[in-house]
C-alpha cells in the first residue's frame, strides 16, 4: 500500500508537469481526487479494510497525500490563470471603452445650416479675407474717408503705411467688404453667402470682438424690393420655422438705398407681443436694395443691374434660433464644455 501510495505521488508530479491547460488540470484532478473514481480517493475507501496497525501509518501518509495534491492543483490553477489573462491581449468579449464624442461648434453648425438653406436657392458660398483694406470696408461702399458713418464699426486699423487709394489695412468690421470684391470678378448675375469672421473694438456682456457675419448678394437685371422679401421670408422659414414671418422697417445704411432692418416674428408670441420680444418682433439686421455708387465701385452698370444685400450676424441668429438668452455672449468663446455639450 505504501508503494502505491508513493507511486501515485509520483504519476501526479509528472503528469502535472505536463499540462498547460485548465482542462488538462481539471482532468488530472478527476483521475487523482475525483469523488467516485480518483486514485486516492480509492486508497482512502480502502483504508477501512486495513489492519488497525496499517490503518493509521497508510491513513496518515493518504490524507498528508490528498493535501499536498490539493495544493498543487491549486497553485497550477492560479499558474495557468495568470498566462492566460497576460496573454489575452485582445478579448473580444469584453466591451469597448468608447471615447466621449465631440461635436462642431455651434457658430459653426450654424454657418453649415445657413449655406445650406442658401445653395438651396442658388447662392454659393465665398470667404473674403479677414484683413482687409479699408477702400473694400468702407470707401467701395460708398463711405469716403472721414464719413461719420465709418465710426459705427469700431474698426482695429493695422500698424501699417496706407497704400494710395485702398488706404489702411484694417481687420474687416463687416462681411460687406465681400461685395465690390464679388462684382471685380465681372460675372454677373451674383448670388454669393459670404461668411466670415469680423472683428470690432467693442467687449461687453453682449459683444465680443471677434464674430461671424453672413453677408446675402443678389445682383441681376430687374431685381425688386419684393426679391428680397421674398428671399428674407424664405429664410426665415426655412431657419426659424414655418410659422415664422420676415418684415422690413425703414432705416439707412450708406451702401444701400433704400435701406432696412429687417424682424423676425417671435416664436413665443407669434406677434402678440410678449416680454422676450419688442412687441410681437425680433431685430434680425440689415438689408437693403445695393446702392447706386456700390455697383459702380465694382464696376457693375447701375442702368442695367440692380440687387439686394443683407447682412447679419450668425451668432445671434443662431441664439434667436434656439430661443436662447445667454447672460454672456462671451461664453460662446469660452470653451467651457459645460456649455457647449448643451447644444
Ligand atoms: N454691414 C452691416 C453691419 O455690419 C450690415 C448690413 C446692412 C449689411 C445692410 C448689408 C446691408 O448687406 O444691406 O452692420
Amino acid at each position: 500500500m505504501k508503494e502505491k501510495i508513493k507511486q501515485l505521488k509520483n504519476d501526479f508530479f509528472n503528469e502535472i508537469e505536463k499540462i498547460s491547460d485548465l482542462t488538462a488540470l481539471e482532468k488530472i484532478e478527476i483521475k487523482y481526487l475525483g469523488r467516485k473514481a480518483g486514485e486516492l480517493t480509492k486508497i482512502l475507501r480502502q483504508l477501512r479494510d486495513l489492519p488497525v496497525t496499517e490503518r493509521q501509518e497508510i491513513g496518515v501518509l493518504a490524507n498528508q497525500l490528498k493535501k499536498e495534491l490539493a495544493q498543487k492543483i491549486r497553485e497550477v490553477f492560479q499558474l495557468l490563470k495568470n498566462q492566460a489573462s497576460q496573454s489575452a491581449v485582445f478579448d473580444v468579449t469584453v466591451p469597448g471603452l468608447k471615447p466621449t464624442e465631440g461635436h462642431k461648434h455651434l457658430v459653426t453648425q450654424a454657418i453649415e445650416e445657413i449655406v445650406e438653406i442658401f445653395e438651396r436657392i442658388g447662392f454659393s458660398r465665398r470667404r473674403y479675407p479677414e484683413v482687409e483694406w479699408e477702400w473694400y470696408a468702407f470707401e467701395s461702399l460708398n463711405m469716403p474717408p472721414n464719413h461719420p458713418a465709418r465710426d459705427e464699426w469700431e474698426t482695429f486699423f493695422i500698424d501699417l503705411k496706407p497704400v494710395g487709394p485702398k488706404g489702411q489695412r484694417i481687420l474687416t468690421p463687416h462681411t460687406s467688404s465681400g461685395q465690390v470684391r464679388e462684382m471685380e470678378k465681372g460675372q454677373l448675375p451674383i448670388r454669393m453667402i459670404n461668411i466670415s469672421k469680423c472683428y470690432r473694438r467693442q467687449i461687453d456682456i453682449s459683444h465680443v470682438p471677434m464674430f461671424h457675419q453672413f453677408e446675402g448678394l443678389l445682383i441681376d437685371q430687374q431685381v425688386t424690393i419684393a426679391d428680397l422679401k421674398g428671399t428674407l421670408d424664405y429664410f426665415v422659414k426655412q431657419f426659424f420655422g414655418s410659422n415664422r414671418r420676415a418684415r422690413i422697417r425703414p432705416s439707412h445704411f450708406q451702401f444701400t438705398e433704400p435701406s432696412f432692418e429687417v424682424d423676425v416674428s417671435c416664436g413665443l408670441c407669434d406677434g402678440q407681443g410678449c416680454k422676450m420680444c419688442k412687441a410681437g418682433w425680433l431685430e434680425l439686421g440689415g438689408a437693403g436694395m445695393i446702392h447706386p455708387n456700390v455697383l459702380k465701385a465694382g464696376k457693375v452698370d447701375p442702368k442695367k443691374y440692380s440687387g439686394f444685400a443683407f447682412g447679419w450676424g450668425v451668432e445671434r441668429c443662431y441664439l434667436m434660433k434656439a430661443g436662447l438668452s445667454i447672460p454672456d455672449i462671451r461664453m460662446l468663446y469660452q470653451n467651457d464644455l459645460r456649455f457647449l455639450n448643451q447644444f
